[in-house]
């Protein structure tokens, strides 16, 4: 009889990757994917816990199970990721849901097959963390769900310590993999056809940092090398470590994307040195302007955090400012959200929820206005678009440009990982539509 599997993912792109491994794991053991939870006879939920709310909502979904698994005794329920990563956190969810059968963590993902046949055998619940700091977690391969897209780890945890982020405590010091596995496995999966790849770490700007390794922009610089049509992106970099090296390497190389995802959180110097993160306003400017200097036209992308302890209005505004100065293409957005373990926790000055929401909705009004004037440019050109995915409610398939722009064209054909030709005709807001030629 077909044994089914449905995973929740939370969080980040380096957990979507992960449960790409954990689908890997389950397809091993003869699982197949599954849309509905409520027929699968394994759930997995693969948590975040970076901000509050991704932790409830996790919460507040596995708590909805309990009916499910009173029905159906022989599920098995899962719950790994970042939450149970966290002190004590395991012990709750256990306490809070005796009927979760498997807890495991972001360092012993690799041995979820084991802990299933521990389980299968067993009527105890199976808690199994693990706190190996130095280690580098490789499942099995991954069943990669993502085509024509391809995500590849290159560090896995991370050694800044931003005062506000748990990231560090749950996912362990920096490590990296080895170069030769990482470009080796880049250049299989762009011979089974994927089209983009990209290099996933907290901070892939200090990979193989104390080691014997390459730097970045060389590993970035020898998988833009491989042969074949593709496009290759990195996620996610940090402002103090942004080189002119890196810089260059970009502009040389045409398979690296004219796009940068560089966090700067705040725009205030007192707010940045408050959150830990070595560098001021106008050291991130110079980063910008060095990037420009050698990709004119490169997209920079951004993270912002209002509502961080003592942030004063002086300082939001400082935020403001810096919005508009570097025009970024496209921005996230967050509240800060306290986090139990980290420095910021303990921090006087916590700002009301409601002076946190009134500035976060001005943020986005100016992100929003910023990334729509820029998309409105778009009118009138033809650009080249990936497609990645056909979007049943529209009928229509979409992609992105080099710069990450959304894109929407009508195709009779299915052109699901090719790259297009698209004559942009509108411009919604974040997104742009247009016809193939
Ligand atoms: N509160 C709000 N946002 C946070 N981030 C990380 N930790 C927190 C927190 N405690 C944001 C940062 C980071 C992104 C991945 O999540 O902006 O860059
Ligand atoms: Fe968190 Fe800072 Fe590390 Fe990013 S660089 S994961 S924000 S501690």
């Amino acid at each position: 009889m077909a044994k089914y599997y449905h995973i929740t993912t939370y969080g980040c792109q380096m957990n979507v990757h992960e449960s790409e491994k954990i689908a890997g794991i389950l397809s091993g053991l003869g699982y197949t994917a599954c849309e509905n939870i409520e027929d699968s006879d394994i759930a997995v939920f693969n948590t975040c816990c970076i901000r509050e709310n991704a932790e409830n909502h996790a919460f507040g979904n596995i708590g909805m199970l309990k009916k499910l698994k009173a029905n159906k005794r022989d599920m098995i329920i899962a719950v790994g990721g970042c939450l149970t990563q966290q002190i004590g956190k395991a012990d709750t969810l256990h306490e809070k849901f005796p009927y979760v059968d498997i807890i495991f963590g972001t360092h012993n993902l690799n041995k979820l097959k084991e802990l299933i046949l521990k389980k299968q055998k067993q009527k105890k619940a199976v808690i199994e963390i693990e706190d190996s700091e130095g280690s580098i977690c490789e499942g099995e391969k991954p069943l990669r769900t993502s085509y024509p897209n391809a995500w590849i780890n290159i560090t896995y945890g991370c050694n800044n310590f931003c005062s506000y982020c748990i990231v560090p405590y749950v996912r362990g010091r920096e490590r990296s993999r080895r170069s030769e596995d990482i470009i080796s496995e880049a250049k299989e999966l762009i011979a089974q056809g994927y089209k983009e790849i990209t290099l996933l770490g907290q901070n892939v700007n200090s990979y193989a940092n104390g080691t014997d390794d390459i730097s970045f922009p060389e590993l970035l610089k020898r998988v833009a090398q491989t042969e074949g049509k593709f496009r290759l992106r990195f996620m996610t970099s940090h402002p103090k470590d942004f080189s002119e090296e890196l810089a260059k390497v970009i502009a040389e190389n045409p398979k690296i994307c004219h796009a940068v995802h560089l966090p700067v959180q705040s725009g205030s110097d007192s707010v940045l040195k408050a959150m830990n993160r070595k560098y001021t306003s106008a050291d991130y400017i110079k980063k910008i302007e060095i990037l420009k200097k050698y990709v004119p036209d490169c997209a920079v992308t951004t993270d912002l955090i209002v509502g961080f302890p003592n942030e004063s209005e002086e300082d939001f505004n400082d935020t403001l400012n810096l919005v508009k100065k570097v025009g970024f293409a496209s921005a996230f957005t967050f509240v800060y959200s306290k986090r139990e373990g980290t420095v910021a926790a303990k921090m006087d000055g916590q700002i009301p929820e409601e002076v946190s929401k009134a500035r976060i909705m001005k943020l986005i009004e100016l992100v929003n206005s910023q990334t729509r004037e820029q998309t409105s440019h778009y009118i009138g050109k033809t650009v080249e678009i990936l497609c990645e995915d056909y979007d049943a409610k529209r009928e229509k398939y979409l992609g992105r440009d080099e710069y990450g722009r959304m894109a929407y064209f009508s195709s009779a054909d299915n052109k699901i990982g090719e790259f297009v030709s698209v004559k942009i005709s509108a411009a919604n807001g974040m997104s742009l539509a247009g016809e193939l030629i």
